[in-house]
């Protein structure tokens, strides 16, 4: 889809449809004041009607074609909500929800009225309605036949008023557009099946990331982390015939010798659980159990072209989960790159075990910080539900500004604590660590493991996206199956000058 910006009358601008927005219980102003007197009324008799009240997501299409000569054949009101609860989701949720409705009535050429919204720059806002409209129209159709009428927006134009707007609202566009790319990227890996992302497929599309934005892409093969020490990660591959892959990636938009933020993130690219073999129902939907490494990949992706001034490593740790003859099983020890054992309860908790050895990979890079993401645990689905990232970490400056940049896109990330008390049920009688205990804050205990391999001295944030990974229902701007989850959080955090 081609996206641009404009500066003009977005009445008198030729296109299928023009996109218009309106608060919830205020009174007409602007560009929708003047529509409505353009139409004779019809905008105020609908408001009159109690038809549309400008709540979220709520729409009124009107056709224009008569009235509006040479300007768009339709009119698209769509509720923001009330003017002082306004945030970027708001804007996002508008976007989407407007450019899937436009879609699905067949409009290939759509024009949306975009200003400075309560508190938000018109960059910040441009980007915002980019976001929208490109992750709701995202599709994942890979595996389907070929719909020869699909149906399909060509151009989005994002229109300010004035002039002045227009370079503002160009860099918005421009980084929603970025973003929106990667978060696609990221989606695109995660919605395919296993069979076809596989850990070698999925450092192919690392290191095609790479060839694309300029990243440096290497990938350790399973000699590679042998040598290296890394026990724990290799366990987890013994029972898969596919091999695994530490892919790393590197982008240099810092100042040369300053220390890089490192991004770990978890890739089991089909966690059946092993021998500790998960149920039946709902086990397909272990394909997703790689969004942590989807997400690193998409966040490196985007940084080197949106050309952050950060240094920044991605590790991606990706590996099967299988039962085989060759799979690790409960009770064998294991020990990780940083020397400490590790007795398996349940081959099931694969995550932290892989988790584990690139955390102590990361030592090497001197790392200023280091945040990793992971599909962890299915108890942080039951404490926080599909709303929030469990946050957990040793450092409360990196927890408040991952928090910040949470509540900004609306990937929003909840604290849980992190006591020394937590640690305890993870200690071995055989081995230094065990790798599960009970269900008791069965997150909590994860993070508590996963910090016993953080090299030493260093800020680390661990987030657990269990429950926010994959969307059941489908929302304005998160299509069904793959969110994308926390692709736009790190870059927030990382835009906000980390
Ligand atoms: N990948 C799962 C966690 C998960 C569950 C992600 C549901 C998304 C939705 C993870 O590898 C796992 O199986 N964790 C176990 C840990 C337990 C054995 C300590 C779990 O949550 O039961
Ligand atoms: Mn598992
Ligand atoms: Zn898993």
């Amino acid at each position: 889809m081609d996206l641009k910006v404009k500066a003009g009358d977005i009445l008198k601008d030729k296109s299928d449809a023009a996109v218009l927005t309106a608060f919830e219980g205020e009174a007409m102003s602007g560009i929708l004041k003047d529509a409505d007197k353009a139409l004779g009324g019809v905008i105020s008799d609908g408001v009159k009607s109690g038809e549309f009240t400008g709540k979220p997501g709520e729409m009124l299409l009107l056709h224009t074609a008569k009235e509006l000569k040479g300007g768009p054949a339709r009119l698209l009101v769509v509720g923001l909500g009330k003017k002082d609860k306004l945030k970027a989701d708001s804007l996002m949720r508008a976007s989407g929800t407007a450019a899937r409705k436009l879609r699905k009535l067949g409009c290939k050429e759509v024009v949306f009225s975009v200003d400075e919204s309560a508190g938000l720059t018109i960059t910040r806002s441009a980007m915002h309605w980019a976001q929208g409209a490109l992750l709701g129209l995202y599709t994942y159709d890979t595996f389907k036949a070929v719909d020869k009428d699909k149906k399909e927006i060509k151009k989005l134009t994002l229109m300010v008023a004035d002039r002045s707007a227009l370079k503002g609202a160009e860099e918005g566009a421009k980084t929603g557009r970025l973003i929106s790319e990667s978060v696609c990227y990221a989606r695109d890996m995660i919605n395919a099946p296993a069979n076809e992302m596989t850990p070698t497929i999925m450092a192919e599309r690392a290191k095609r990331a790479a060839k694309d934005v300029g990243l440096r892409y290497k990938s350790l093969e399973a000699s590679d982390c042998r040598k290296l020490g890394m026990g724990s990660f290799l366990a987890v591959a013994a029972g898969s015939v596919q091999p695994p892959k530490l892919i790393t990636l590197e982008y240099s938009g810092g100042k040369r010798g300053e220390k890089p933020v490192v991004l770990v993130g978890k890739a089991i690219t089909f966690d059946s659980g092993g021998i500790s073999i998960k149920p039946v129902s709902g086990m397909e939907k272990m394909k997703y159990d790689m969004s942590g490494g989807a997400a690193v990949i998409g966040v490196m992706r985007a940084a080197a072209a949106l050309k952050l001034p950060v240094n920044l490593v991605g590790l991606v740790p990706a590996s099967e989960n299988l039962p085989s003859g060759s799979a690790y099983k409960p009770g064998d020890v294991v020990r990780a790159m940083n020397g400490k054992t590790i007795e398996i309860i349940s081959t099931d908790a694969e995550g932290r075990m892989v988790l584990a050895d690139a955390l102590c990979y990361s030592e090497r890079y001197k790392p200023r910080a280091i945040i990793d993401i992971a599909t962890l645990t299915g108890g942080c689905v039951v404490a926080l539900g599909d709303q929030a990232i469990g946050l957990m970490g040793n450092d409360s400056a990196l927890n408040s500004a991952i928090l910040d940049a949470g509540s900004k896109t609306f990937e929003r990330a909840w604290e849980l604590p992190m006591w020394d008390e937590f640690l305890e049920p993870m200690k071995g009688d055989v081995s230094d660590l065990r790798n599960a205990a009970g269900r008791e804050a069965q997150t909590i205990t994860a993070g508590k493991f996963l910090e016993e391999f953080v090299p030493k001295g260093v800020a680390w944030a661990h987030l657990d996206i269990a429950g926010v990974a994959w969307e059941e229902k489908g929302m304005a701007y998160i299509p069904k199956g793959a969110r994308g989850t926390g692709v736009r959080l790190l870059l927030e955090y990382l835009m906000a000058g980390a």
